[in-house]
């Protein structure tokens, strides 16, 4: 009964949440919360009732609420979820199925192979027909990336890798991607005990896509000096700008110089098969391992990324061990695939949902936040007070406050988005693009529609007027 009453409750937590957002700031930070944070309470002892457990546990949160549901918040990539993913949630929690080991959810893998076959299918990732999935879900694109560069290191620098280390290379192995990549990349390498050095940054274009001559010269010199190029990463959706690389042409570098070709599209890929901007793509069916994040732009919960590959046998062969309490029957074990061996079961939220919106229930979601970029971008170009930084071409759209001087230029664009929190008004990041400021936008929530992005640039603008420096 206690339990019945406490999930009721948690229910009308999040559709108040939700439903009224906007009674709440975008963003908000208690000061009370970094003293709780320094000195934490100590252990419980004694039993506390789940009614009042629940209680202090929301008081907490709220406290220091980053709030997804806002029409206006627009930090990072972090989105309003749907509704449907968070009911698989509780059923796979709840039952506590895995989808490791065939025995541990027979169920489970089958939803989980299916969704990654849905999921391949929705970005038009190719693969090749076998019994193994063709990927594997695991908890962001973190560790995505760095289980596609684990696959790069195995299958190009031979298989002994995997055994002895990497002390036996006669040449050194070398990784490349933009300057706009993500920190994963070179955190994945860091782990894999590659070294971080050994990932080449190569400059960008002016919207932040990869110099491909750039790339080309920096292949040759590594070349002529005795290094092994081994993979190369296209960002498809920085976290900056939303920029693409120009995937196709990547793709056929990595086959001129033999290397296996990651696509980190874990914030844009989902986008690849939208008629607006398919056409960005290009080339992405050509990958050999593809990052894909739900808990970004197919507004899933937290937790869930995708790597998808074209044939499942290499992550097998990669990922596969064994230890003597286990009974190993020839199977399909997902524990195999991947780096964990029990994890919690998220792709039965992204099954769920798929089912329940249909390609084009989730089609029609994502072009409401690419029509919210491109509407701020032509408002933005029409007030001369404001500058864009370039045409959006996922839903990110970056600009400031225009003003004589660098200086003058940062401080007041930190002041206007400093205001906009204070007042709880919006929620925008600062970006620093080539050493200046710019107010970023990003289009995280499926509910945000025009006139949120039009009430953005009047508080915008408001606040400028009140900056006095
Ligand atoms: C392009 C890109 N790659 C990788 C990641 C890392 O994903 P996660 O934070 O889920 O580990 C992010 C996160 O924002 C990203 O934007």
């Amino acid at each position: 009964m206690e339990l019945r009453r406490a999930f009721s409750h948690v229910l009308d937590v999040l559709a108040s949440a939700r439903d009224e957002a906007q009674a709440r700031p975008a963003l908000s930070m208690d000061e009370a919360l970094q003293q709780r944070l320094a000195n934490p309470e100590p252990l419980p002892e004694q039993p506390g009732a789940l009614p009042s457990v629940l209680k202090e546990a929301e008081r907490l949160i709220f406290s220091g609420y980053c709030n997804v549901s806002h029409p206006r918040y627009f930090g990072y990539i972090s989105p309003r979820p749907l509704m449907a993913p968070l009911v698989g949630d509780l059923l796979a929690s709840g039952l506590n199925q895995v989808p490791g080991a065939w025995r541990a959810g027979a169920g489970a893998t089958v939803i989980e192979a299916e969704t990654l076959v849905w999921l391949a299918d929705f970005v038009g990732f190719p693969r090749h027909p076998g019994r193994l999935p063709h990927g594997i879900f695991v908890g962001g694109g973190t560790l995505a990336n760095a289980s596609a560069l684990k696959l790069a290191r195995d299958t190009l620098l031979g298989r002994q890798v995997q055994q002895q280390g990497l002390t036996g290379l006669g040449q050194r192995p070398t990784f490349y991607m933009s300057r706009e990549g993500h920190f994963s990349v070179w955190r994945g390498l860091d782990l894999l005990g590659l070294g971080r050095e050994s990932l080449r940054l190569v400059d960008v274009d002016a919207t932040g896509r990869i110099d491909m001559r750039a790339l080309r010269e920096t292949l040759a010199r590594d070349v002529a000096q005795g290094m092994r190029p081994t993979c190369v990463v296209g960002v498809a959706g920085s976290s900056a700008t939303g920029a693409v690389d120009p995937l196709a042409e990547l793709a056929a570098v990595a086959r001129e110089h033999r290397m296996w070709f990651h696509v980190d599209g874990a914030s844009g890929a989902v986008l690849a098969r939208h008629p607006r901007c398919e056409h960005l793509f290009t080339g992405l069916d050509q990958a050999d391992s593809l990052t894909i994040d739900p808990c970004k732009w197919l507004f899933l919960p937290f937790g869930i990324g995708a790597l998808l590959v074209k044939d499942g046998r290499e992550l097998f062969q990669s990922f596969s061990a064994s230890g003597h309490y286990w009974e190993d029957r020839g199977e399909v074990d997902l524990f195999q695939m991947s780096p964990y061996g029990t994890r919690q079961w998220r792709s039965l939220g992204l099954w769920m949902t798929l089912k329940h919106l249909g390609r084009q229930g989730y089609l029609e979601l994502l072009g409401r936040t690419l029509e919210a970029a491109r509407h701020l971008a032509r408002r933005v170009s029409r007030h001369e007070e404001l500058e864009l930084l370039h045409e959006p071409s996922l839903p990110i759209c970056s600009f400031r406050l225009r003003a004589p001087t660098r200086e003058v230029r940062e401080a007041l664009n930190a002041a206007v988005q400093r205001a906009l929190i204070t007042e709880g008004h919006s929620y925008i990041s600062l970006l620093d693009w080539r050493g200046d400021t710019w107010l970023r936008v990003a289009i995280n929530n499926y509910t945000t529609a025009p006139h949120h992005l039009d009430e953005l640039i009047d508080a915008v603008l408001l606040h400028r007027r009140d900056y006095a420096p």
